[in-house]
This record gives C-alpha cells, structure tokens and sequence, in this order.
C-alpha cells in the first residue's frame, strides 16, 4: 500500500517545504506546511502590538484566530494562499521580524496545543504530506512514512539568503546564519515537542543534494514502502 499520511520533519531551511511540495504534487496528496500557522500567530500578535514575549496574550490569541490554508489565490510564486481572520498573511509571514519571533511563539504550550489540533483534523483524511518540526513525533506519531530532511546550518543559511535575494529583499550572509542558529537553538531545546529525529523516521541529508536528487530519495522512500507486504 502506497504510504497516506507521510510526515516531514527537519531544522529550517532543511528542504522540507520545495521537497514536501514537490512530493505532495507528484503523489496527488495535499501539502499542508504546518510553520505557517506559528508564523501566522505570529505576524498577528506583532501587528496588534502584542509582545511575542508575552505568553498568556500570545496563547489567547492563538485560540481565537482564525487560521486557513488555502491553494495559491494569486499566481505570484506562492505555495499556497495563508489567511488569518480574513486578511492575506501569505507573504507577511515571511518578514524578518517573522523570523525574529516565531521560534518563541512557538515554544508556548497553549499555543502548540491548539496548533496540533487544527493539524491533525486537517490530516484525517490522509492522503497528505505535512511538514514542520514535531509531526513524525508528535502530531502524526503513527505516520505511514517519517522523513526527517537535514543539512549543514552554512548550507541552510545560503538557501535562505539566496531565497530572499530572489524575492528581492536585502540578505546579509552572516546574519542570517546567526539567526538560523538561534532558531536552532530555541527549536531543539524547548521543553514541549523539540525538533528530533522521530522514532522509525528515515534521515535524509540534503546538505549535498540538488532537488531533484533529495526528491528523488524521498519518492524511493515511497515505493519501498508501496512494495512491503501489508
Ligand atoms: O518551517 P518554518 O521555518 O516556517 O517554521 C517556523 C517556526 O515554527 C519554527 O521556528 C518552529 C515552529 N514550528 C514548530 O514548532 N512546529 C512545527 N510543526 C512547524 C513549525
């Protein structure tokens, strides 16, 4: 049987996102990258002047947005068209002050608690790729197909600033490598669901890999497990 729910973890800028994508589109699954709802909690509670430090205000705010995921509503390299209570957020979500906070938000229980239980009823249905940090162990634990996507924090940090660059925003190297091990930092060592390999997960490191060639070793991921007796 053809694996349905496949999960896809790994540090930032790893190659979860172009590969969950790519993945997702060959299988015909739906791709669902869960980093957004976190951003999404976080750009709102920047916007309205909450302080990302301020956890009660930032968990009360997470239980009431309203957050959806939609196809790309606007042919503009997007993924896929993020909503938060109505607004487009798509690319607000990406801003450095984003990028600055979202690690933080992220380590609030409150937070990841409502998180996970709006991923998991997206998930129900299978026939999905989801990608983040805590899906293999904690969202989707009995996933059909764990993925956990690595490479060196240069390497990332030189995807992320080729990233911007593309969309013609000012990237400076070495910042962006200091963030990257910062978000790093914060991502692996919090307390509630840090980034880990997941228990059965199959690691990929992308670090020496072009897309194709990491997309390539996933889909064989796939087609080992397609070919497994049941
Ligand atoms: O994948 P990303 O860079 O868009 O994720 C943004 C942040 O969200 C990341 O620093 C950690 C958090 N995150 C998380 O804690 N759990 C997830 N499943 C996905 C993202």
């Amino acid at each position: 049987m053809r694996p349905s729910t496949i999960a896809i973890d790994g540090p930032a800028a790893s190659g979860k996102s172009t590969i969950g994508e790519l993945l997702a589109r060959r299988l015909g699954y739906l791709y669902f990258d869960t980093g957004v709802m976190y951003r999404a909690v976080t750009w709102v509670a920047l916007k309205r002047e909450i302080p990302p430090e301020n956890e009660e205000a930032v968990t009360a705010l997470a239980a009431t947005l309203h957050i959806d995921v939609l196809p790309p509503t606007v042919e503009d390299g997007r993924q896929y068209t993020v909503m938060a209570d109505g607004e487009d957020v798509t690319w607000s979500i990406r801003r450095p002050d984003v990028d600055a906070n979202v690690s933080l938000v992220s380590t609030y229980r409150g937070v990841r608690t409502e998180m996970v239980r709006q991923q998991r009823r997206v998930a129900a249905n299978g026939r999905i790729v989801m990608v983040g940090r805590d899906i293999g162990t904690v969202v989707l634990p009995d996933a059909d197909l764990k993925v956990y996507l690595d490479a060196t924090v240069e390497e990332r940090a030189w995807r992320r600033c080729r990233e911007m660059q593309a969309r013609g925003e000012p990237a400076d190297y070495e910042e962006i490598l200091a963030m990257m091990r910062r978000r790093d930092e914060i991502d692996s060592h919090r307390a509630i669901s840090p980034l880990r390999v997941p228990e059965g997960a199959v690691v990929v490191d992308t670090t020496e890999l072009t897309i194709e060639e990491a997309l390539d070793r996933v889909l064989s991921l796939v087609e080992e497990r397609e070919c497994r007796p049941a």
